[in-house]
């Protein structure tokens, strides 16, 4: 639970709302949330899907748990507490890209289902799309870009998704994505598929 320390202030409203906003780009705001454990591709997949957006004249950024925890959540490990607040604190910065008429991509591996839940609850119905990046561990763990696996295995890493933490599979992700049985680029297609025939984009 968040402490809340904040007394006496007001909420101001903008005059230039949301829909201002996606007139102007031509498209909605919306929040791409790739979960998935360390190694499943989240952050590949995020920045071609980006890249498609970005080729079509779309406004996006890309929230990556490893670049954010270099800055505004350096503060934080990765006991179930931090991985709630680094959730919770991304949840809200997505939010205000959103509201600034930004597609949001973020990739985190989000590893609970209520942390998750809480990000889908503070957007509005249809801007929280959640992208489960289904990849078995042994495929994760061969892949190892990082050497993250190895030194779990070797005890080195404490509290490690998939090995010594726990991963809690989405239950109602827009979209479920099989990384090692379909190529980025289709993974891709799939992706903006699902956005245009949402309306989101063109
Ligand atoms: S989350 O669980 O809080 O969502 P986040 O996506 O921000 O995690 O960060 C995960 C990245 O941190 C991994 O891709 C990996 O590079 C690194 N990392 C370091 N320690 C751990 C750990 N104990 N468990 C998982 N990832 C870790």
């Amino acid at each position: 639970m968040t402490d809340i320390k904040s007394k006496n202030i007001t909420w101001h409203e903008s005059n230039i709302t949301k829909e201002d906003r996606e007139k102007l780009n031509g498209h909605k705001a919306v929040v791409l949330w790739f979960t998935g454990l360390s190694g499943s591709g989240k952050s590949t997949l995020a920045h071609a899907v980006e890249q498609a957006l970005y080729d079509k004249g779309c406004r996006t950024i890309v929230l990556d748990g490893d670049n954010i925890r270099h800055g505004l959540n350096k503060n934080l490990g990765f006991s179930p507490e931090d991985r709630e607040e680094n959730i919770r604190r991304i949840g809200e910065v997505a939010k205000l890209f959103t509201q600034a008429g930004v597609i949001a991509l973020t990739a985190f591996i989000s590893p609970y289902r209520a942390d998750r839940d809480k990000v889908r609850a503070l957007l509005n119905d249809g801007e929280f799309i959640e992208v489960y990046l289904q990849c078995a561990i042994e495929v994760c763990e061969s892949r190892d870009v990082k050497g993250l696996y190895k030194k779990a295995r070797a005890g080195e890493i404490k509290e490690f998704t998939g090995i010594s933490a726990p991963y809690e599979e989405p239950l109602q992700a827009e979209l479920v994505i099989d990384t090692a049985a379909i190529t980025l680029e289709d993974s891709a297609r799939a992706v903006l598929a699902f956005l245009r025939d949402r309306g989101i984009v063109a």
